[in-house]
C-alpha cells in the first residue's frame, strides 16, 4: 500500500518511522525543495490505517508547495504526519516529540515544521529541544506568537481585492459579509470588516459566541445550519474544510466566497462548479497565507514586522492576477491559482 501511494506521488521524499514506544507511524513528507526547505506543519492525528496518514501527508505536503509559492516565499511544500494510536499527553507526548524532532533533524534542513492540527507551540518548543528547523515556538522560547492575527489581515485585504474585481470598487460599505465561524481568526476578521464599514452576518456552532460579538459590532447572527443559504455578498468560511461541495454549491446566494478555512472544496471540480454559477472563488491557499507568512517572514527570514506586512498586503494583488488570469483563460479561479504556483516553481528551478 506505501509502495504504490509514493509511487504515484510526484513529491521528492519521504521519511518514514514506526515509533515502537507509542505504535505511532511517523511520516514527513517533502513535496518539493525547489524554492527552498519543505514547509508545512506537523499533524497529529487517529487514523484507521497507516496508509490513510501517509496519503493526508503526500496530498497536504503538495499543497504546501502551491501555498509557500503563490504567498512569494522561498520555501518549498512539506507536512508530517503522526498517525497515533491515541492523543498523547503528558511524558509519553514529550518523549514521542523528542524522538520525532530527531528523525526532522536528521533531514539536515530540508523540512521545516509548524503547528498543526493538535499540535500547539508548546510541542513546538519541546520540537525545538532537538531541531533547528521549527516555527511557531511560544513567545517565551522565541516564537513569534500567534498567527491568527495576520491570518484574518490577510483574509481581510483578499476579501476587499474580491469585492474590487467584482463590484468595480474595494469599498466595504453597504457590502454584507457573512463570517463563518467566530474563533481565532473569523473575530479578527469580523472586527476589521465592522471598521470599514461592512454590513455583517455571523454564525458559530458555538452560537453563544457569535451573539457575544454581535453585540459588540451591531451585527446578525443566524444558525449555523443556514449559513449556506443566507443571501451576503461575501461568504467567508472560517471554520473548516469542505464547505463547498456539488450539495452546498447550488444552495449558495453570495457574489463571492473568500475565507480562512483550509481546504474549503470538497473536489478540486467544485471550483468549476462556483465559476459556473459565476460565484468568485478567492482560492483558500492564497487568500489565508497571512499565517504561514508570519511565520516564515519573522522567524526564518528574520524580517521585521513592517515586511511581513507588506508580505501580506501583496495577497490582494496576487488574487487580483489570479482572477485576471483566471477570466484570461476561461479557467476557474482554483485552476489559475495552481498555474501561477507551477510557473513560479519553474522560474524558481530555472533560476
Ligand atoms: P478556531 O478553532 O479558533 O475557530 C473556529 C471557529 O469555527 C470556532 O469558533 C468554532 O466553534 C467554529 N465552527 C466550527 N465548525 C463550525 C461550523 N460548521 N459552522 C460554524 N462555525 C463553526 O480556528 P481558527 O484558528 O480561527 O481557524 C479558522 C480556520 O482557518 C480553520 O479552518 C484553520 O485551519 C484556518 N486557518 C487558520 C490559520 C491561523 O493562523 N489560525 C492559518 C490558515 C488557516
Amino acid at each position: 500500500m506505501f509502495e504504490d501511494l509514493l509511487r504515484s506521488w510526484d513529491g521528492e521524499e519521504v521519511a518514514l518511522r514506526f515509533d515502537e514506544p507509542t505504535g505511532t507511524w511517523m511520516f514527513v513528507c517533502v513535496h518539493s525543495t525547489v524554492l527552498g526547505p519543505g514547509g508545512g506543519g506537523t499533524r497529529m492525528k487517529v487514523y484507521a490505517e497507516a496508509a490513510d496518514a501517509l496519503r493526508d501527508g503526500l496530498r497536504l505536503s503538495a499543497a504546501m508547495t502551491s501555498k509557500n509559492a503563490i504567498a512569494g516565499l522561498p520555501l518549498g511544500g512539506g507536512k508530517a504526519v503522526l498517525a497515533v494510536p491515541e492523543i498523547p499527553q503528558g511524558e509519553e507526548r514529550r518523549m514521542l516529540l523528542l524522538r520525532y524532532a530527531a528523525l526532522v533533524e536528521s533531514l539536515h534542513g530540508t523540512y521545516w515544521t509548524a503547528c498543526d492540527m493538535n499540535t500547539s507551540p508548546a510541542d513546538m518548543d519541546v520540537i525545538g529541544e532537538r531541531c533547528s528547523t521549527v516555527l511557531g515556538r511560544t513567545e517565551a522560547n522565541g516564537g513569534s506568537g500567534t498567527s491568527a492575527p495576520a491570518t484574518a489581515d490577510g483574509v481581510f485585504v483578499g476579501i476587499r481585492a474580491a469585492v474590487e474585481h467584482a463590484f468595480g470598487s474595494a469599498s466595504l460599505v453597504d457590502r454584507t459579509v457573512l463570517v463563518q465561524g467566530v474563533g481565532a481568526v473569523g473575530r479578527l476578521l469580523a472586527e476589521s470588516l465592522h471598521e470599514a464599514g461592512a454590513t455583517l452576518i455571523l454564525t458559530d456552532v458555538d452560537e453563544a459566541r457569535a451573539s457575544a460579538l454581535a453585540d459588540v459590532l451591531g451585527a446578525k447572527v443566524v444558525p449555523a445550519d443556514a449559513a449556506i443559504e443566507t443571501e451576503c455578498d461575501v461568504f467567508s468560511p472560517c471554520a473548516t474544510g469542505g464547505v463547498l461541495s456539488e450539495e452546498t454549491i447550488p444552495r449558495l446566494r453570495c457574489r463571492i466566497v473568500a475565507g480562512a478555512a483550509n481546504n474549503q472544496l470538497g473536489t478540486a471540480e467544485d471550483a468549476d462548479r462556483l465559476a459556473e454559477r459565476e460565484i468568485l472563488y478567492a482560492p483558500d491557499c492564497v487568500v489565508n497565507a497571512g499565517g504561514v507568512i508570519h511565520l516564515a517572514s519573522l522567524e526564518m527570514l528574520g524580517e521585521d514586522v513592517a515586511k511581513r506586512d507588506e508580505r501580506i498586503r501583496a495577497i490582494a494583488d496576487t488574487l487580483t492576477e489570479v482572477f485576471e488570469l483566471a477570466e484570461r483563460e476561461g479557467i476557474s479561479t482554483g485552476a489559475a491559482a495552481e498555474r501561477m504556483a507551477r510557473a513560479r516553481i519553474a522560474a524558481g528551478s530555472a533560476a
